[in-house]
Order: structure tokens, then sequence, then C-alpha cells
């Protein structure tokens, strides 16, 4: 996720912005760069890459001046590289502009724009900001007009920083579902993504809310509502260590990303349904899926969960037949292609070793490749055909959870999408799941509320020496990643099995030492999932069901239920995994684990 940082005082501003960039490094980025304003000029040094190369660019020059912005980026449209990163400026070079978040309409903005003549530099987003505040400003309008006539005409989702030559005396922040903080110090302000970028300076911080413009002299700060009217806001006292603060007051950057997950679901959901429709401007849908026969699907660990969910999705809503296979296991398996396969790799990285051989075996074989991935610039992005980018943000701690949610997302999104194409589904239920869609990222905010009963369900829980999972269908693959998210954090041997597997054998293992976890969302199969959940109770297992919010059913039934806010059956895994998640971070704690960095774990599998 991006960083931003801005600051006007009495310090070289240089300093004070690589050091506060360097405190939202744990964001994750590819790139950083800053912009000083000094005497009616505004410098701008950027580099794609770590903080570390922009210092070594701007080592053998003094760029003086106490005002200025800086950015660390991780792209969203465009690649890493010098000209795609941040800050961004205007056609007359005079403004500049720091981003965190995406500009749905940019595209629209753009050709509003070329039609006016400005050419653009980057493939960024962003730009177009920079650009309509200086076609605002060159028309006469001051800064701060030109600035709100500009956040009038963005859809989609912002923090900005920005500074202007001719006004070396302010920086000017503005938000819009994304996060920026002030910080108030003593002749000097500053402004950021997040408290750690403040705390050598200030611990009074003012929160800015949804759709504040502020601006941000040396010796005080001015702060806007959508309306324009002045509003006061007494700061706040943070007392977090900057280590907390780097996990925005979480104890870890697992149960954070879990936490992420609503604005994620909702960030990589948004920019793809316009008009009540889903498209998608990565690529042309028709004329990728038109002639499809079959989905091959193939990728590794969760992300292999995600293709197994999204093989009931797909058949479900567009009557397709699809494949799904570990990575690892398809590029030794010499696979059969065939012509009109529609071949999708998944993978949070977009660096796993065997994810990449199996897409380069299968461009071999002539099959055009579709990836989702979660990171701008990586090796399957660059070398797959096609690119849908999951909007999560980076992902930080080894057990992956909000990659997870959103690879879900993109996947139904194609699934339905696909259902229409073929007129497996008609307009009032292609209308009615967007709609359902659209719900899940509040429902998922719902949920995450309930988290204490899932804490204190794991401190009775954790020290079990067995937890099976179990369901059917789109519940079977959710208890894979279940039973993946428990071992790899935890630590307790977790198995996954669909639960009409059970009498084939798992049964021999069930005792009184065994938590079994049914996952129970699909109604049509309610009754098979009770007598599954009985037969290893009469063994002495202790058991959890995790079903739909209202469903009375299973209270007689399991030891303890939990319930998730009620979507259509087979948008269930966008929900129940989160308490699964939940379970498995708590367990880890309750085990003395550190869960951000498990044993043995890699983030990224780069190696076979
Ligand atoms: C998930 O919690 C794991 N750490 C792991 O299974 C991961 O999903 C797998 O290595 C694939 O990674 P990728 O999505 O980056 O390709």
């Amino acid at each position: 996720m991006c960083g931003i940082t801005g600051y006007i005082g009495r310090e070289e501003a240089v300093f004070v912005l690589l050091d506060s960039l360097k405190k939202l490094e744990y964001r994750g980025y590819d790139s950083a760069g800053i912009a000083i304003l000094h005497e009616g000029t505004v410098t701008v040094r950027k580099t794609k890459g770590q903080i570390r190369a922009l210092e070594e660019k701007l080592k053998n020059e003094r760029i003086r001046g106490t005002a200025g912005i800086g950015h660390t980026r991780w792209a969203t449209h465009g690649e890493p590289s010098d000209v795609n990163s941040h800050p961004q400026t205007g056609a007359s070079d005079r403004i500049a502009v720091v981003h965190n978040g995406i500009i749905e309409n940019y595209l629209r903005l753009k050709e509003w724009l070329q039609a006016r003549e400005v050419v653009f530099k980057s493939e960024t987003d962003t730009e177009v900001i920079a650009h309509l505040i200086d076609y605002y400003y060159r028309q006469g309008q001051g800064l701060l007009k030109a600035v709100q006539n500009t956040l009038k005409r963005l859809e989609g989702s912002y923090a900005l920083a920005i500074a202007a030559a001719d006004y070396p005396d302010r920086i000017i922040a503005a938000r819009k579902d994304n996060p920026l903080v002030i910080g108030l110090g003593k002749d000097e302000n500053l402004v950021a993504s997040d408290i750690p970028a403040l705390l050598a300076h200030t611990r009074e911080v003012i929160y800015m809310e949804e759709g504040e413009l502020a601006v941000l002299y040396r010796d005080h700060v001015e702060l806007l509502n959508s309306q324009g009217d002045h509003i006061v806001r007494s700061p706040l006292h943070v007392d977090w260590d900057a280590e907390a603060a780097e996990k925005g007051g979480y104890a870890h950057f697992m149960l954070k990303e879990i936490h992420d997950q609503a604005k994620a679901l909702s960030d990589t959901l948004r920019p793809r349904i316009k008009a009540g429709d889903i498209t998608f401007d990565e690529f042309d849908f028709e004329e990728f899926c038109g002639n499809a026969r079959r989905i091959v699907i193939t990728a590794c660990g969760t992300a292999w969960h995600a293709a197994m969910v999204a093989k009931y999705a797909f058949e479900y809503f567009a009557r397709i037949p699809v494949e799904v296979d570990i990575a690892s296991e398809y590029r030794y398996r010499n696979p059969v292609a065939q012509e009109n396969d529609l071949f999708i790799v998944i993978s949070q990285s977009g660096e796993t070793a065997d994810t990449l051989a199996a897409m380069r075996l299968a461009k071999k074989g002539g099959n055009r490749v579709l990836a989702i991935t979660n990171v701008v610039g990586s090796t399957l992005a660059r070398e797959a055909d096609l690119v849908l980018f999951t909007l999560a943000g980076p992902e930080i701690a080894v057990a992956s959870t909000k990659a997870f949610t959103t690879q879900l997302m993109c996947l139904y999104l194609l699934a339905v999408k696909l259902g229409k194409l073929r007129s497996r589904i008609d307009d009032t239920e292609y209308r009615a799941c967007i709609e359902d869609l659209r719900r899940i990222p509040s429902q998922a905010e719902k949920l995450l509320s309930t988290q204490d009963l899932i804490q204190r369900f794991a401190s009775r829980q954790f020290n079990k020496h067995k937890v099976f999972f179990m369901g059917r269908q789109f519940d079977y693959a959710i208890s894979l990643e279940s039973a993946l998210k428990l071992k790899e954090i935890s630590y307790t041997h977790s198995e996954a099995f669909a639960a009409g597997e059970l009498k084939h054998g798992p049964i021999a293992l069930v005792d009184t030492h065994t938590l079994v976890v049914a996952i129970a969302t699909q109604t049509a199969l309610f009754d098979k999932i009770v007598s599954n959940i009985r037969e290893t109770s009469a063994r002495g297992a202790s058991s959890l069901v995790i079903s739909w919010e209202g469903e009375r059913l299973f209270e007689s039934v399991a030891d303890e239920v939990f319930t998730i806010p009620k979507t259509r059956d087979c948008f269930s895994p966008l929900l129940s995994i989160i308490p699964a998640q939940l379970f498995a971070y708590y367990c880890s704690i309750q085990r003395g684990n550190n869960p951000d960095k498990p044993r043995n774990l890699a983030k990224s599998v780069t190696v076979e």
C-alpha cells in the first residue's frame, strides 16, 4: 500500500521526508520519491526500488527547502518504474502530487485532458490528478479552488498530498477512503498515511475524516469538510510505541490484514462494477472467454484453495467444466492442453516458482493465460497474457488472508460474468448476484466485530491434538484453507476433508482429543452435514459449526456455533473463511507463536 508523507517546518525537508518514509516501509512498496518546495520551485526526485536507491540518487546534491511531500509506491496502475513513481506532476511541472488509492474514472479523465492537449508522461492514474489541478490552476483559480474542483471530478479512493511551486508556505492534503493523519508539531506540521511517520516529531495527531481537506502551514493547520467549511477538531495524544504503530495498533500484521479484508474486498470489487455491470478495464472479457470450452486453473497453497472455490463457482454460474491443479503437479504431469482452454493462474506474490513454471508450460502449449495476482510488476504479471490484480495492498504476514479473499472476489466476478455471457443466468439473477457481492465488504466488517467470541473459543481449544475441518462443495474448499491456516501458524495437526469422505477413512482418527470444525453453508446439504457431525461427536470429538446467522439447526448438534452474515450459499467462502482465520490466529497466540513469521515458512516460495 502506498505511503504518504508531507512536511512543513524549519528542518531540511529532504531528511525529514526520507526518515518518515522509512517508517512507512512496513506497508510494502516498489518505488519512492519526494518533491521539495523552495523559492518558487518544486524539485522532484524519484526512483524505482527502495528508499536506499532514492538516497543514493540524492547523495551528490543538496536540495534546499523546508517543505515537501514524499511517497512510497505500491504499484496499481503501471509497473514499478522511475516514471510511474510519485510525485506525479502537472503539465507545467509546478504542481506535484502523491497519492494512495485508485482513481476509477482515470481513463475518462485522461481522455478529457488529452482533448485539451495535455501530454501524459506515466501510466499512473495519479497523473490525472496532477494535471487536473494544474489545468484548473492555469485557468486562474487559486490553488485551493483548483484542488477542490479536481476532487469533485474524482471517482474512487484517494489520500493525497500536494505541493505547488507558487505556494511554498503550504502543503495540501485530502482524503477519501484512504487514511491520512496530521501531526501537529512545534513550528512544524506533518501529514502521513500512518502514525509511525509522525512519531519522531510529535504525538499530537488529528485523524482526517472522509472527504476532508487540510492546508498545512508551518504554524497552523486549516481543516475543511467536503463542503469547504472550516472545521475544528481537537488533537489526540498517541502513546503507542513505534512498533505497535506500524501495525495500526494491532498486535500482529496478520491480525491487521484479517481486519483489512472489508476494505480490500471493497477495493477489489468497486472498480469492476460500473452502471450495474461487471466490467474489466484490464482486458476484453468476451474476446478472452467467449470461445472457452474448459477452464484450467493452477496455483499453490492458499491460491490453490481459491482455485478450488473457483471450480465450484464457474461450474455453478457458467456450467463450464473446470480443472484445478496444484502448480507443482501440473508442471510435471505432461498435461493435455486443449484448444479453447481458458487458463488461469493465481498467485499473491506473482513469484512462486511452481506457478510460474505452470504458466510457462501452458503458454508453450498454446494457451493464453490470465493471471490473478496482487503484485504489479511481478514476474507473473509481466509474463501472463492478461492480468487481473487483486487490490488487497501488500500482504506482510506469511499466512495469506486478504490476498485469498480478494482472489475469491476476482474469481466470483469472472464466474458471474461468464455465466451471463453464456446465458446461464438471466439479467435479473445477474443483477441480484452483483448486489449480493456489493454487500460482502460490509458483511465482512460486521463479522470481524465478533472476533472476541472466536478468541474465547480458541483459548479453550488451542491445545487440541488434532483439528479436522470438513464441509461439502464450497465448504470443502474453505475447509482446506482453514486447515492450512491453522497448521501454518499454530503448528496444530489439522486436516481437511470432504465431509462425505468421513466414513472412507478419516473417522478412524477421531477421538476425544479431536476438534471437528464443520463448515455448513450449503443449505441443501445440511442434513448430511448434521449426520457427519453426529458421527464424530459419538466418538468423543468436540465440535464447532460455522453456519448462517439465524440458522438454529446446529445448536442442538454441535458444542459451539459461529455464525456469518447471510449471503447466497455460493458466495459463502468470502465470509466463512474469516472465523477460521481468526481461530488460527488466536490458537497461534495461545501457543506462544509469532503468527507473522511461522517456523520453516517463507512469504514467497521462489524456489522449488
Ligand atoms: C498461505 O498462507 C501460504 N503461506 C502459502 O500456501 C501461499 O499461499 C503459497 O506459497 C502460494 O503463494 P503465492 O500466492 O504468492 O503464489
